[in-house]
């Protein structure tokens, strides 16, 4: 039997997973720039370790022949969003995709696992480039709110602790979490609409604070100092105010302002 090259074997899947972290990060920033909500609020991913692709090998009589098609998670991404709404708004973001195919869907939401463990998993291929050509893989993808996060994250390290076997009087403690995390984003999904709309108003604040304070720069650069110091001024009263409308219509204004200054440099050149 050939030596296994552990590396060899893991290296793609580590592309891929670097790759998908990129693509859904930009996918987050592009719901940012466009002030909309994204209903993704955290992206991580990683390759498992030799070791615990060993006792999973074990674990379920796989063999290394097999290894790659049926142990689904070698290359894992974890989808964190704030509200149970987000997660099928994610999945379907995926299965628009074109560089995603879907294997198989596991909705441990629906239906929670004896455990009390929820989330709803996709089983994907991703196509990597290498030397060899190109190499289609198998991702688990785990979108779950930073509740469901939270509990599986603490259950996770019972069980390493336990090894699967966690007391029962630990056992009914999670259960008992877990009841609790479906209350708390049942909560919080009753305040949806109204934490959406204060983040996306503070999106948009901070985007025209960003651009404003640019154009005041530009203005400085190409105009009288003096004035440029007085709007300024305006503008930390303004911003003082805390009121957006206020915020809108100075850019507004301000866009005007620079818009003349353009138009006299071009008038000086010819
Ligand atoms: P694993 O061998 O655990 O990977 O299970 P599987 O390949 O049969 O698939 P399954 O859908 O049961 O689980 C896939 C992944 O979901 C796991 O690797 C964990 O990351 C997560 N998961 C599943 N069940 C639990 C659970 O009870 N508790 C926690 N904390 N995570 C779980
Ligand atoms: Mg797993």
């Amino acid at each position: 039997m050939d030596i296994q090259l552990w590396h060899e074997i893991l290296e793609p899947y580590e592309l891929a997973v670097q790759e998908l972290v990129v693509k859904f990060r930009y996918l987050i920033k592009e719901h940012h720039e466009k002030s909309l909500y994204s209903p993704i609020e955290n992206v991580s991913g990683r390759v498992k370790t030799v070791a615990s692709i060993l006792e999973k090998m074990q674990r379920k009589h796989i063999s290394v022949d097999e290894l790659e098609e049926q142990v689904e998670d070698i290359a894992g991404i974890r989808l964190i969003c704030q509200f149970v709404e987000d997660i099928e708004k994610v999945s379907e973001l995926i299965k628009k995709r074109s560089d995603i195919e879907i294997k198989g869907e596991k909705d441990y939401i629906k239906n929670m696992k004896d455990s009390g463990y929820r989330s709803l998993h996709l089983i994907i291929y991703y196509t990597v480039e290498t030397l060899n050509g190109p190499k289609k893989l198998q991702v688990e993808i785990q979108i779950r709110t930073m509740a469901m996060d939270f509990w599986a994250t603490i259950e996770h390290s019972l069980q390493y602790k336990y090894k699967s076997n966690i007391p029962q009087h630990i056992k009914e403690r999670l259960s008992n979490a877990a009841d609790a995390i479906i209350a708390l984003d049942n909560e919080m999904s009753t305040v949806r609409s109204e934490i959406m709309d204060a983040q996306i108003s503070s999106q948009i604040q901070i985007k025209l604070v960003t651009d404003i304070l640019n154009s005041i720069e530009n203005l400085y650069k190409m105009s009288n100092k003096r004035e440029v110091a007085k709007i300024q001024d305006e503008f930390y009263r303004i911003y003082a105010l805390n009121d957006l409308q206020q915020l809108k219509r100075f850019h507004t204004q301000l866009d005007i302002i620079a818009e003349g200054y353009r138009a006299q440099a071009v008038t000086r050149e010819f």
